[in-house]
């Protein structure tokens, strides 16, 4: 596994492997590897593809009171996973060697970015979708892996790739849980331990709602009400949202007739995490 910093190395070594006849996947992550982001190589892996990952913390999809600087990193430590896990190439750019210059291009794809994680971090899909299509355009893979804890992420990457016609396959991968539930996530390293044990209120209310779904429930707000409930008086979470959507579109009803994402975030002191679950109905 080699890794990389410039631009014109990965599109020299992608253009051999293509040549080869290889499958270029692309598994893009800003590091601190876990088995969420391992799960996405392994299904990238078993497509049997040319695997590049690239590990890049992107400061324009953080707010200027967001974590970018304090966010985690150990490339070390995540060659190694990579290694172990068979990414073929790792594209570990530079700041610098992603926006040499001031950046006046934006892409942005309008509505879905209008809910959810996009009304408390304004601006922060707009960095995702314009730094995801200059690593598109850098990488030209044939797949690109995305995993479902971020699924509006998710949504808002295929759209984007629909609506400007980007030759790639987008897909979602589904989130890995600690034992207990909780979603992995490298800002859990931040959760103090208490934090650590509270956190397991986000996924257990969201299997409760989904439970009452499978039972019956339709009303949007009494889901809604019921996990606002359970996070509050079983942990010292404060809610940012708590959310059931199409998950098809991210569009709002009062009754559940589709299926749905039951979407949430939460902030355990200053770490903020989401998570989510999708129910067919
Ligand atoms: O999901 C992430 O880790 C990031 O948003 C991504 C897709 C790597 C873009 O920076």
């Amino acid at each position: 596994m080699e890794i990389v910093e410039k631009i014109s190395e990965v599109r020299e070594i992608t253009a051999e492997m293509r040549r080869k006849g290889l499958k270029i996947a692309l598994v893009p992550t800003m590091g601190y590897l876990h088995q969420g982001h391992l799960a996405l190589v392994k299904q990238a892996k078993q497509e049997g593809t040319f695997v590049v990952m690239s590990i890049f913390v992107n400061p324009i999809q953080f707010g200027p009171n967001e974590d970018f600087s304090r966010y985690p990193r150990d490339l070390e430590h995540d060659a190694q996973l990579a290694r172990e896990a068979g990414v073929d190439l790792i594209f570990h750019p530079a700041v610098e060697e992603m926006y040499p210059q001031k950046n006046r291009t934006t892409v942005q794809v309008s509505e879905l970015g209008n809910a959810l994680c996009g009304l408390s971090r304004p601006g922060h899909f707009n960095g995702v979708t314009t730094v995801v299509s200059k690593l598109f355009h850098i990488v030209q893979p044939d797949r690109a892996y995305f995993g479902q804890k971020d699924y509006q992420q998710y949504l808002i990457v295929r759209q984007m790739v629909r609506d400007l016609n980007f030759p790639i396959e987008v897909i979602p991968v589904p989130i890995v849980r600690e034992a207990d539930g909780l979603a992995l996530s490298s800002r859990n390293v931040f959760l103090t331990p208490e934090q650590r044990q509270e956190a397991v209120v986000l996924s257990q209310s969201l299997i409760e709602a989904e439970t009452l779904i499978r039972q019956g429930e339709r009303s949007v707000a009494r889901i809604e009400d019921k996990i606002r409930e359970k996070i509050t008086t079983q942990s010292s979470g404060i809610i940012d949202y708590v959310e059931v959507r199409s998950a098809e579109n991210l569009e709002k009803s009062a009754t559940i007739n589709e299926p749905v994402l039951i979407a949430l975030a939460v902030k355990f002191g200053t770490t903020r995490l989401i998570d989510n679950y999708v129910v067919e109905v």
